[in-house]
């Protein structure tokens, strides 16, 4: 068998030690290049000049993003861990593997295997070798401590992580709704039930349907105009999203640590905060918040997230990961979402660019296995006629095969009102019209999670 090359990237002692070993006559491998830095690896990996990528685990610039370049050169990573880089962390990076202290033959086991294995399906999946820790299980990477997380947060001792739903609300452009049904539709998820609690009543156990809190986490993946944080009236304006992505970017991204950036507003919705200036859409890479969703799972029963309008990823760019994509946010939502909310503007302008945006929905570049839920918004005769809701209705059954659309009616001065009290229309106006269709469409987001 041909030596496996190797890419050295080792800081310290540790450099010459490791380059001697792997590079032993019976190794099985061989040291190509040995790189001073991030940089120098990226160039080595993309240039083809090594299968595998030996690390320091503290490494500057090895983050999420370092460690998916190396991956689609076709390069595996093994990252050397010690205090300053644990085990957990490396593998939130992506790596292949972890030799956990440095130990000559645990290294070159490290490297043989790592070529031997079919290419891991994703960063952080279950099948990630640990070397050095025979037996140990990868910790879960749950709270030390619960300070930042609110009551509804805690994690059941010794129970599974939580795995709540994400939904991905998104829509053409021309300010369909997407933000009010965001909110709206998240506010009406925290307030349902989603099944029935045992409780005991007159000395005999019986089930009965109860009300279950749940929590609700709005995230504003917004990239052209973010607004979440002002329609709540929130004046802190740092954006939490764009902090978590950080954090998962290196690695860091830990229970608590999304639980402070995403502080419990009114309505008891947790929120992460939009970027405040669109320039600053490449703060919010899709590789991190791929994970910022992932770990999301486990803080609330539902992520609802507030897409930006458009959904083009760059063709030039696509063979090349690293390289930012505009959209990459809302990409990654869609992607993870089990359910993705489509929403339109329910006037001839907002219909047609529906039945478009569906389309291209059906021809984004990355996979949507989420259900879609239509919503035609502000459904209003002055804008479509009499008989407005049957009119939409029709419209969409032709155009776009749409039978199952779900009408929110208009109401400008309820929204305007919830809007100048920073609250939801469920707070601010229980019962009408508008927030009973928030309702029921919660209901069938809810029905349409998969089980
Ligand atoms: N059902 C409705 N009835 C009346 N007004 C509505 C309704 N839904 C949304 N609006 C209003 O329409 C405006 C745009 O809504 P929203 O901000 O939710 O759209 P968007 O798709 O998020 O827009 P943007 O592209 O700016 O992100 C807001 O002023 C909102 O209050
Ligand atoms: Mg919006």
């Amino acid at each position: 068998m041909a030596a496996v090359t190797v890419l050295c990237a080792v800081r310290g002692a540790a450099e010459t030690d490791a380059v001697v070993a792997l590079g032993a006559p019976g190794s099985g491998a061989t040291v190509t290049r040995r790189c001073g830095d991030v940089t120098e690896l990226l160039a080595a990996a993309a240039a083809g000049a090594g299968a595998v990528a030996l690390v320091s685990g503290d490494l500057p610039g090895l983050d999420r993003e370092a460690v998916g370049r190396l991956h689609a050169a076709g390069v595996r990573v093994v990252a050397l861990g010690d205090e300053a880089a644990p085990t957990a962390r490396l593998h939130a990076l992506g790596v292949d593997a972890v030799v956990e202290r440095y130990d000559e033959a645990l290294l070159i086991a490290a490297v043989r295997d790592v070529t031997a294995e079919p290419a891991a399906a994703g960063a952080g999946g279950p099948d990630h070798l640990v070397l050095g820790r025979p037996g140990q299980e990868i910790d879960d990477d749950l709270p030390a401590g619960e300070d930042a997380l609110g009551p509804d947060d805690a994690v059941a001792d010794g129970g599974p992580p939580r795995r709540g739903s994400v939904v991905a609300v998104w829509g053409p452009v021309g300010a369909p709704g997407r933000t009010t049904t965001t909110l709206e539709l998240a506010a009406a998820l925290g307030g349902l039930s989603r099944g029935r609690r045992r409780r005991r009543g007159r000395g005999r156990r019986e089930d009965a349907p109860q009300p279950v809190r749940e929590s609700v986490l709005v995230v504003d993946a917004d990239t052209y105009g973010a607004s979440v944080a002002a329609r709540l009236g929130l004046l802190d304006d740092a954006p939490g999203l764009a902090a978590a992505a950080r954090a998962a970017a290196h690695g860091s991204l830990d229970l608590p640590t999304l639980a402070r950036h995403s502080p419990v507003v009114g309505a008891r919705l947790r929120v992460l905060t939009g970027i405040t200036r669109a320039a600053r859409w490449p703060e919010l890479p899709a590789s991190a918040i791929e994970v910022v969703l992932e770990r999301a799972r486990e803080l609330a029963d539902w992520t609802v997230v507030d897409c930006g309008p458009l959904l083009e990823a760059d063709e030039l760019l696509m063979y090349d990961t690293h390289a930012p994509q505009r959209n990459g946010a809302t990409l990654a939502a869609l992607q993870a979402a089990d359910v993705v909310v489509v929403v339109g503007a329910a006037d001839p302008v907002g219909v047609q660019r529906l039945v478009r945006g569906l389309e291209d929905l059906r021809e984004v570049p990355v996979p949507v296995a989420g259900e879609r839920v239509v919503v035609a918004n502000r459904v209003r005769a002055s804008a479509v006629g009499a008989r407005p809701e049957a009119a939409v209705r029709e419209a969409l059954t032709r155009y776009a095969g749409v039978d199952d659309v779900h009408v929110v009616p208009d109401d400008a001065a309820g929204l305007d009102a919830a809007l100048l009290a920073g609250r939801t229309l469920a707070e601010e106006a229980p019962g009408s019209p508008v927030s009973v269709a928030f309702e029921v469409l919660a209901r069938r987001v809810r029905a349409a999670v998969p089980a």
